[in-house]
């Protein structure tokens, strides 16, 4: 019933929980350092040219199938579909998805929860509780296990009201505080010792290490992490918009500011990893690579606060602050795809499918930190390695090769009546039908047999 159903309320709500979904902790500590260890600002090309070349197809594939359907994937894929083996293959896909998106969202809640406990930790630090920091920033199952229940319920307070009052508003709230605190602490970072010295190493461009093609293919990889696709989030929130909206558009300002927050991103992390050199904490590991990943965030980072004295304590407040946002905005974007499923599929109440599916997340997300060593890393591997190119792959094909290019037009003129001229419908359609699956095949191909 598409009057029940949640809607945006604007475009703007619409970007900024779309680009909220999209701006996660991948765009802050992944693309960063990614960028550091593999030639700058030649990466940086490498990774634009992917962005518009494979990210922002799919990304509209998604997009179009949501608003064309106005449903949740499982639905809206068996809604495309000409034959039984279709509508099968298709419910299968979406069900697929919903779990993926499950399974992600259960190791990102653990990580999530560490930043708000790094968080936490630099305001008891600040009111002189050494005991409780110290236990705030080791690595223990009781704080990790209330890192995740404190995230899990934020997370699941703002799903449970819903599209307008809950993502939309949290989203319109949650993104100008993330971008005003990035921008204090790239001005405030880029003001200290050493900084100049990060940003050559990030704006520098060295051809030889971006042009490897393993590089090529991890940058593929990440660019599709990066806008949230191949689980069917970005389908859910198109299906939230109406029909007034010019897709194209729309698509483009979501990857517009998921990239250039990657960027501006790149302006604090890699200056301060210099500055903490300068500072003298080790940022090189004993092979000569930038230190990265959890290593930097926890261990660098957290190093560099310290030598600062108090302003360093107030800049990691705000660092972990802006980290634990980044991954709310993510995060329930990601519960929204099994919620979405279970109220339209098996006519549940919003609230009590959140509370339900938020809370069997959260045992998922224990089940991982009692096997932290072997969990952790497979769970990653299997959901954004292997998973969501697979499923980026079906819903291209649906887009390409089952939706007609009259139903695809249609679809399309509602909100740009003039698209057939433009540039968009000369070349995405026949785009999304062979390049962007030979290229996910290519890249899956590549992951299989690394
Ligand atoms: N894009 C987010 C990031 O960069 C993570 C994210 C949100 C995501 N929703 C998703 C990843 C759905 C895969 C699928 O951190």
């Amino acid at each position: 019933m598409a009057s029940a159903r949640g809607q945006f309320s604007s475009r703007f709500g619409f970007v900024m929980a779309a680009a909220g979904s999209a701006v996660g902790l991948g765009n802050i500590w992944g693309f960063p350092t990614q960028a550091a260890s593999n030639g700058g600002a030649a990466f940086l090309i490498v990774y634009l040219i992917l962005a518009f070349t494979l990210a922002y197809p799919a990304l509209m594939a998604e997009l179009i199938i949501g608003r064309h359907a106005h449903a949740n994937a499982v639905t809206a894929l068996r809604g495309l579909s000409h034959t039984p083996a279709q509508r099968r293959f298709g419910g299968a896909a979406g069900t697929i998805g919903f779990v993926v998106a499950s399974l992600i969202l259960s190791f990102y809640a653990i990580v999530a929860g560490w930043m708000m406990a790094f968080c936490v930790s630099s305001i008891t630090a600040l009111l002189g509780s050494a005991a409780a920091t110290s236990w705030l920033t080791s690595f223990g199952f009781m704080r990790n296990e209330l890192g995740v229940l404190a995230f899990m319920g934020l997370t699941i307070m703002i799903v449970a009201r819903g599209v307008q009052n809950g993502i939309e508003k949290w989203s319109e709230r949650l993104m100008p505080m993330l971008l005003f605190t990035l921008v204090v602490l790239v001005a405030y970072v880029l003001s200290l010792e050493g900084a100049m010295e990060g940003l050559k190493v990030y704006l520098l461009p060295d051809f030889q290490r971006a042009l490897n093609p393993d590089l090529i293919i991890a940058a593929l990889g990440s660019a599709f992490f990066s806008l949230s696709l191949g689980v069917g989030t970005m389908l859910i929130y198109g299906s939230y918009l109406d029909d007034k909206q010019n897709l194209p558009l729309i698509g483009g300002l979501v990857t517009g500011v998921d990239i250039s927050i990657a960027v501006l991103a790149g302006f604090l992390v890699l200056p301060a990893m210099y500055v903490a050199l300068h500072n003298g904490v080790e940022i090189y590991t004993a092979a000569g690579d930038l230190l990265s990943e959890d290593t930097l965030i926890f261990t660098v980072l957290p190093e560099l606060f310290a030598s600062m004295g108090l302003a360093g304590t107030l800049v990691s407040v705000l660092f972990f602050f802006l980290m634990s946002i980044a991954a709310l905005t993510s995060s329930i974007s990601m519960l929204e795809v099994p919620v979405a499923y279970a109220v339209e599929e098996h006519d549940v109440g919003r609230q009590s499918a959140t509370y339900a599916i938020g809370g069997i997340i959260a045992v998922f997300s224990t089940i991982i930190l009692l096997n932290f060593d072997t969990l952790f890393g497979l769970v990653i591997t299997v959901t954004t390695r292997y998973s969501q190119p697979l499923i980026g792959f079906v819903f291209c094909i649906y887009v390409g090769w089952i939706l007609h290019r009259d139903q695809l037009l249609q679809e399309l003129r509602k909100g740009n009546p003039d698209i057939e001229r433009g540039l968009f419908w000369k070349i995405w359609p026949w785009w999304v039908r062979l390049v962007c699956p030979a290229i996910i095949l290519a890249i899956f191909a590549r992951s299989l047999l690394a």
